[in-house]
């Protein structure tokens, strides 16, 4: 099995239907639907804001550390499977205490499994804090202190949430604040915006790695700059397709983006609503193109050197990849 680094992948979108029963019982939460398939057989949506309704009316049956660290070990589990051997996950941590979870509460639990999780499955693991942009900056800057104050290890910051109509510059001051503690910074961009919400998050927030990033194919000069730079793209294909960023699999650019010398890699974003982990997203995108073993092997060498790990964990993870 090829190692991957999964480096786009939400916590709180791999919450299974099967779970968010479980966690309701525990928790005596009230849901809306019948059981797990009810919810399942809602899963179909027009566009990015169908799927976030969903995505956080569900959080609402997470309340307490275990469960936290119960989800997060599911996914490390799972990924495990997949052939993940390096995680860097996202946290919508203002998504929780703005319903009244402590930002305690929800990082101690994601760090008592990610701290596990080298020993359990076999897998490297980091924390990247995401910041919602439907909400102010001053919001975001809020719950960042609470984070750090938690004193939780954090490797990265990250924007994510609705994209059109939502500006990630005012963001600015305080990914340069993250910048200055030490930390990672990357973004959703690209996803339904076009390449103008890519270079704002290259110019403005300066960061290191875009999330999504398929709609910078129409702008050519763009995408000179991120292949030349070796900027990456954590390209998600199914998410893509359940939430009609492309028409069909088949119309996905990732092949051009490869062509293009992008470092694009493959990831599951919300697995638990879109049909399917890491090995689903690339056994889609091998079937769909017909992928080479070759391309394959590219996907995986692109996820690694993506990746925040050191420079010698990339070149013993690159080295385990045939050429
Ligand atoms: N896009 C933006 N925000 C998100 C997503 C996504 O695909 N998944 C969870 N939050
Ligand atoms: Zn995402």
């Amino acid at each position: 099995m090829l190692p991957f680094a999964e480096l786009h992948l939400h916590l709180e979108g791999t919450l299974e239907p099967e779970m968010v029963f479980e966690l309701a019982e525990r928790n005596r939460v009230a849901l809306p639907w019948r059981d797990a398939d009810d919810l399942r057989g809602r899963y179909s949506y027009g566009c990015l804001q169908d799927f976030l309704d969903l995505y956080y009316a569900n959080m609402a049956v997470l309340r307490t550390e275990a469960d936290f660290a119960e989800l997060t070990d599911a996914y490390l589990a799972r990924a495990a499977r997949a052939g993940v051997v390096r995680a860097e996950v996202f946290c919508d941590l203002q998504a929780h205490t703005a319903r009244g979870v402590p930002a305690p509460v929800v990082l101690s639990g994601v760090a008592d499994a990610l701290g596990r999780a080298e020993a359990d499955h076999g897998v490297s693991a980091g924390l990247i804090l995401t910041f919602l942009r439907h909400l102010p900056a001053e919001d975001a800057a809020r719950s960042y202190a609470e984070a750090i104050a938690t004193g939780v290890d954090l490797l990265g910051v990250g924007l994510c949430s609705s994209e059109i109509g939502f500006p990630a510059a005012p963001f600015a001051d305080l990914y340069a604040r993250a910048r200055a503690d030490g930390l990672h910074t990357v973004a959703h961009a690209g996803e339904e915006g076009g390449p103008d919400s890519v270079w704002e998050v290259l110019e403005h927030l300066r960061v290191e790695r875009v999330d999504h990033g398929i709609r910078a194919m129409s702008d050519p000069e763009l995408v000179r700059h991120l292949a030349e730079r070796r900027i990456p793209l954590t390209v998600c294909p199914l998410s893509n397709v359940r939430l009609r960023a492309v028409g069909e699999l088949s119309a996905h650019p990732l092949p051009a983006m490869l062509d293009a010398g992008l470092v694009a890699c493959v990831n599951s974003d919300d697995p638990a609503y879109f049909g399917g982990y890491l090995d689903d997203n690339i056994a889609a995108v091998t079937d769909a193109f017909g992928l080479t073993p070759d391309q394959v092997a590219t996907l995986a060498r692109n996820s690694i050197e993506a990746s925040f790990l050191p420079a010698a964990d990339k070149q013993r993870l690159l080295s385990t990849v045939p050429a």
